[in-house]
C-alpha cells in the first residue's frame, strides 16, 4: 500500500516547500499540495520537515586497525542500525584491503560484511593501500562494479603509499572519471614526532595532538593538491580539520582546481583541551587528525557557512574505551585511532548549526545529503525528495529535544565523545526506500539495507 506523508515541509539544499509526499514501493511517486488520501496509509507530519535521507560518506563500520588485529567495536549490523535510526539512510564505508589483497577480493569481503546485515543502504570507497600493475588494472573493474570512488592515505605505515604512486593512481582514476579522497597527514613527520615524545617518556594522550600539529595536515593537503594539479584530477579532502589546510584549499581553488572538502562534527564541536582529561579520558578522543584549537574550529564553521567546506561526514571508527583505547595507557601511540559518530551527526549539526542560527536547514540538507549525493554519483537516486527518487525520507521534528548518552545510544561502543550534550531537533521517523525503518530514534524494521550501484555521470 502507498504511504502519504501529509502536512510537512519538504526541504532541499535550495529551498523549502509545504508539500504532501506519496511513496509507493521503493520510490516517491507524487508530490503536491493537499494530495487526496485515496488508498494511501497516512502519516500526519504536520509541524515536521521532510528531509532527504542523510548520507554519511565516511564510515569505517568495520576496520581492522592493523595493530594486533584489533577490530572496531561496531560492525555493519550495529553501525548501520545506529545510523538509520537517527536519519542516515546511506553510508559510504571505507573498504580497506589487507596488504597483498586484490581490490576485487576486498570488495567481496566488504559485500560479505554488509549483505544481509545492514539496516541502511551502502556503498564503498575502495582504499588503495599499495600500487602495482595488478591494482592499476583493477581501477576500471571497480568502476564497472559500481564503486566510483577511491581512498588513499599519506599517513599510517600500514596504509600509506608514496607520492609517485598517488600520482599514478590519480592518472588512472582520471581516465575513468572516478573520485579520489585522501587522508592528508605527513606520515614521516608523525613518525618522527611520536618517536621523539615516546623516547622522552611523554606518553599520555596529551601528546597525541602534538605529534600531528596543523602543519602536518596542511603540508600534506598542499602536496596532495599540487599532485592533483599535475594529474589534472578533481579531488576530495577527507576529514579536513585546520584553518591552515583550508587556506591551502583556497590557494588551489584560486589557481582553478576543483577541490571538494569534507569536515566532521568532532572538529566543529569538540576541541583539543579534551586530551587533558583525568583518568586517561583523553584516549577517547584519539583520532587522526586530532581535535584542534578553538581558532581552527571557528575557521571550519566559517567554511561551512560560506560554502568553502562542501560536506560533513563522520569518520565513524569506534573502539571501546575499556580494553581497546586502554591498550595505550603507557604509550599514546598504541591507542587505536578513531571515534564513534555515525549516530549523532544529524542531531549535532542541527543543534550546533541550524538551531544555533549558524546555518540554514537548507544548508544542512546540502552538507549531509544532497551535495554528498552529487559528489559521489548517488544523485538523484539519493539526496533529494522528488518524484522518481528513492523514498529515503527523514521526518524531522524540530521541537524534539534530547541528551546524547552512552547508556542509550545504539552504537555498540562503551562511550560517546558527546556524552551529556543536549540536542534540539531529531528524526521522528525514517523511511528507507519506502519502508518505515525507524521511529522515535529506535529501529522498527532492521536489515533492510542494500548495496547502491553507482554510475559515473549520474551525479549532476
Ligand atoms: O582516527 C581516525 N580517523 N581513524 C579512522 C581512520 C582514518 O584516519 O580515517
Ligand atoms: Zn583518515
Ligand atoms: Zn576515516
Amino acid at each position: 500500500m502507498s504511504i502519504l506523508l501529509k502536512g510537512g515541509v519538504v526541504v532541499s539544499a535550495k529551498d523549502r516547500r509545504q508539500l504532501d509526499v506519496r511513496l509507493d514501493g521503493e520510490t516517491i511517486i507524487e508530490m503536491g499540495t493537499n494530495l487526496a488520501i485515496g488508498e494511501s496509509e497516512v502519516e500526519d507530519v504536520t509541524g515536521c520537515f521532510l528531509l532527504p535521507g542523510f548520507i554519511d560518506a565516511h564510515t569505517h563500520l568495520e576496520l581492522n586497525n592493523g595493530k594486533g588485529s584489533m577490530g572496531t567495536a561496531d560492525n555493519f549490523y550495529t553501525g548501520s542500525k545506529a545510523a538509520v535510526a537517527k536519519g542516515t539512510t546511506t553510508v559510504i564505508d571505507m573498504a580497506t584491503p589487507s596488504k597483498g589483497s586484490s581490490l576485487k577480493d576486498c570488495l567481496a569481503a566488504w559485500d560479505h560484511l554488509a549483505e544481509g546485515n545492514s539496516s541502511c543502504d551502502y556503498t564503498y570507497h575502495m582504499s588503495i593501500i599499495e600500487w602495482n600493475p595488478e591494482i592499476k588494472a583493477e581501477i576500471k573493474a571497480m568502476i564497472d562494479a559500481g564503486i566510483t570512488s577511491f581512498k588513499m592515505y599519506m599517513a599510517y605505515d600500514n596504509l600509506r603509499t608514496k607520492d609517485a604512486e598517488i600520482f599514478e593512481a590519480m592518472q588512472e582514476i582520471r581516465t575513468f572519471g572516478g573520485m579520489l579522497g585522501i587522508h592528508c597527514e605527513n606520515g614521516d613527520m608523525v613518525n618522527e614526532m611520536i618517536a621523539k615524545f615516546v623516547a622522552e617518556g611523554k606518553v599520555s594522550p596529551h601528546y597525541h595532538p602534538l605529534t600531528r600539529p596543523d602543519s602536518v595536515e596542511a603540508e600534506a593537503v598542499e602536496r596532495y593538491l599540487m599532485i592533483a594539479d599535475l594529474a589534472d584530477l578533481p579531488v576530495n579532502i577527507v576529514h579536513l580539520s585546520t584553518k591552515r589546510s583550508l587556506e591551502a584549499v583556497h590557494r588551489a581553488r584560486e589557481r582553478g582546481q576543483k577541490v571538494y572538502v569534507e569536515t566532521c562534527p568532532q572538529y566543529l564541536v569538540l576541541d583539543e583541551h579534551l586530551y587533558d582529561g583525568p583518568d586517561f579520558e583523553g584516549a577517547k578522543y584519539v583520532c587522526s587528525p586530532p581535535l584542534r584549537s578553538l581558532e581552527d574550529q571557528a575557521a571550519l564553521w566559517a567554511g561551512v557557512i560560506e560554502g568553502t567546506i562542501d560536506t560533513i561526514s563522520t569518520d565513524h571508527c569506534s573502539f571501546n574505551f575499556e580494553g581497546q583505547k586502554t591498550i595505550g595507557r603507557t604509550d599514546f601511540s598504541k591507542i587505536p585511532n578513531g571515534m564513534p559518530g555515525v549516530e549523532t551527526r544529524p542531531e549535532l549539526i542541527y543543534t550546533y548549526g541550524v538551531a544555533a542560527n549558524k546555518i540554514t536547514l537548507e544548508r544542512m540538507v546540502g552538507l549531509l545529503s544532497e551535495d554528498i549525493a552529487k559528489q559521489f554519483a548517488l544523485y538523484p537516486q539519493k539526496g533529494v525528495i522528488q518524484q522518481g527518487s528513492d523514498a529515503d525520507i527523514v521526518v524531522w521534528d524540530p521541537e524534539k529535544s534530547g541528551v546524547i548518552s552512552a547508556a542509550t545510544q545504539l552504537q555498540n561502543v562503551d562511550y560517546t565523545p558527546y556524552d551529556g550534550f543536549e540536542t534540539k531537533g531529531a528524526a521522528r521517523s525514517v523511511y528507507l526506500r519506502g519502508q518505515k525503518v525507524a521511529e522515535e530514534g529506535q529501529m522498527i524494521n532492521e536489515k533492510k539495507g542494500r548495496f547502491v550501484f553507482r554510475t559515473i555521470g549520474q551525479n549532476k
